[in-house]
């Protein structure tokens, strides 16, 4: 199984995610950072921990708070009307059980180590705790295999801005740094995660085999918010969980490999994810390039989510 380290805000997609993790044998979550985003960090240490309790696999998965606050010194925008009052949608979770994380940061540095030239590591949230691995353990990092961040979106719109995806206008300063030093990196942007819907039928029929246990309270909250914005849309994008699956599934997805900058400022531009397609673009140091996935199968997906997430 493939052994992962995801950087989240756990809201609802990314509780998506942790699900499928948690369910899909071909996925090891040897680590969580709890960050801030779509809802404050402890918040989000409190929906993962309240995740571990619920399917019981509190000996696997090291759970490490992160971030607090963007490197852009704004305060953090926060989405209760997107995640739900507590990030879970129509659910309210327990409080925070004592113990089952811990607030040593040094604990990524850890798992790093014992997992060197396997770990992967996705990020579904803001990329604040991602980028200061890069500022402060950049030798180490050569130690990861690969490194997913679901963000961006290039030449399709926005959902903060026109042109900004929420995890990059989060912290844009972040995002620079990570798209300078990262090696082997994959960017799953808005170009497919706003096409990996989940319907209300998949869901029904998932709840139904009550493997996924929550799936029903969460996307129904979420498919709330996206009619009001969209009302034709057929379901919730699951943005987080199109990322983790990539890590087990790459060919799915095709993909550009560019280099990638990103817009620091400005009301409508902060956030904006740019790549580069001039042939004649000045970056030719290889690892200035990220592979960028610009379709996927939907079919693949579907068949994908559909077998974890019931058990057939
Ligand atoms: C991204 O931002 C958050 O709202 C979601 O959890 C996802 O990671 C989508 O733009
Ligand atoms: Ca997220």
């Amino acid at each position: 199984a493939k052994k992962v380290l995801l950087f989240a805000d756990v809201g609802i997609d990314d509780t998506i995610a942790l699900i499928y993790g948690y369910l899909s044998r071909k996925v090891d979550l040897v680590g969580v950072v709890a960050d801030y985003g779509n809802v404050p960090r402890q918040m989000g240490l409190r929906n993962i921990t309240y995740l571990i309790n619920l399917f019981n696999i509190s000996n696997q998965t090291k759970v490490i708070l992160g971030a607090e606050k963007p490197m852009t010194g704004e305060d953090p925008i926060f989405y209760p009307e997107i995640h739900g009052k507590y990030g879970l949608g129509y659910i309210k979770p327990p409080d925070l059980p004592e113990g089952g994380f811990t607030e040593n940061f040094y604990e990524v540095v850890n798992l790093i180590n014992q997992y060197a030239g396997e770990i992967i590591i996705v990020n579904t949230g803001r990329l604040t705790s991602l980028a200061n691995m890069y500022i402060l353990f950049n030798d180490l990092m050569k130690k990861v295999k690969e490194v997913y961040v679901m963000g961006g979106a290039f030449w399709v719109p926005g959902n903060v801005t026109p042109v900004s995806e929420a995890n990059i206008h989060g912290d844009p300063i972040a995002a620079n740094i990570v798209f300078r030093y990262a090696r082997n990196l994959t960017i799953i942007p808005l170009n497919v995660t706003e096409r990996a819907i989940v319907t209300p039928q998949m869901v029904d029929y998932i709840q139904s085999k009550g493997r996924a246990k929550i799936i029903k309270p969460l996307l129904d909250f979420y498919y709330e918010f996206y009619k009001k914005r969209n009302p034709s849309i057929k379901g919730s994008p699951v943005h987080d969980a199109l990322t983790l699956m990539a890590t087990i599934n790459p060919s799915i997805f095709s993909y550009q490999s560019l280099p990638v900058h990103v817009s620091t400022n400005g009301t409508v531009t902060k956030g904006q994810t740019i790549a580069d397609i001039r042939p004649y673009a000045t970056f030719n140091h290889e690892e200035s390039k990220h592979r960028i996935a610009f379709d996927f199968d939907y079919q693949a997906f579907y068949h994908d989510f559909m077998s974890v997430m019931t058990g057939e």
